[in-house]
């Protein structure tokens, strides 16, 4: 499968990585392709690299991996239509930093997943891999066991290609409700960041145990 990843922090990296360890094809978005060079000569010829618009052209399945207040306007910038059809996976959070204090620029009411996929309503969006730090969203290794990812979007297939994927990267997968579920799943950011702040360590992850 061909996966346009819009970013090229270390989520991008390392879900990158992951899709292309387990066969699929990878186009990573930046605005500046010059500082991937490096990263795609490691990656090898199932990576390519290319300008925002041209990783959401590529993918049959598009990631979100760009810095959560910016992400709107990269998508504003690309078009809806670019994403039409789409399963579109969502790791972003819309995290702000004023006053040196972790903290999320919307909630309760509303989330980042929800306004992206009012910005392109004909994708199906699902928020995932947003509640744990990137060296864990591939082949994570915990004493107690594969963790479970929430996820959450509207539409059942994409929900269940998502699942397929995130499994298959060494997780479970706990389906949290349709986009709006994004208000609690966003939530749960912080409360990793503020655990791993507390604890100094940062090799921690969600469980739900059911009964
Ligand atoms: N880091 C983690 O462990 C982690 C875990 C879970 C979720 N997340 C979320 O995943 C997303 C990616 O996180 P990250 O740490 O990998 O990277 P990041 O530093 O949050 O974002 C890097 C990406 O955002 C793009 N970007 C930054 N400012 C921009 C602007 N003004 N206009 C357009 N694009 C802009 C950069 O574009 P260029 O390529 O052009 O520089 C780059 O691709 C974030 O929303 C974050 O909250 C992060």
């Amino acid at each position: 499968m061909k996966i346009g990843i819009l970013g090229s922090g270390s989520v991008a990296q390392t879900l990158a990585a992951g899709f292309v360890s387990r066969g699929h094809d990878v186009m990573l978005g930046t605005r500046d392709a010059k500082k991937l060079a490096q990263w795609q000569a490691d990656t090898g010829a199932k990576a390519s690299v290319g300008s925002f618009a041209d990783a959401a052209a590529y993918g049959e399945v598009i990631v979100l991996a760009t810095l959560g207040t910016a992400t709107l306007d990269v998508i504003g910038q690309i078009g809806a239509a670019a994403f039409a059809g789409k399963t579109v996976m969502d790791a972003t959070n819309p995290l702000s930093h004023d006053g040196g204090e972790l903290s999320l620029t919307l909630g309760f009411s509303d989330s980042l997943g929800e306004q992206i996929q009012r910005a392109i309503p004909d994708a199906h969006v699902v928020k995932v891999y947003n509640s744990v730090g990137a060296p864990l969203m591939v082949d994570p290794k915990l004493p107690g066991g594969p963790p479970d990812m929430f996820i959450a979007g509207n539409d059942a297939q994409a929900k269940q290609r998502v699942t397929t994927i995130v499994e298959a990267f060494g997780w479970g997968v706990v389906d949290a409700g349709g986009i709006e579920a994004a208000r609690l799943l966003e939530p749960l950011c912080i409360l990793w960041v503020d655990y791993g702040v507390r604890t100094g360590t940062w090799n921690h992850a969600f469980k739900l145990l059911r009964g």
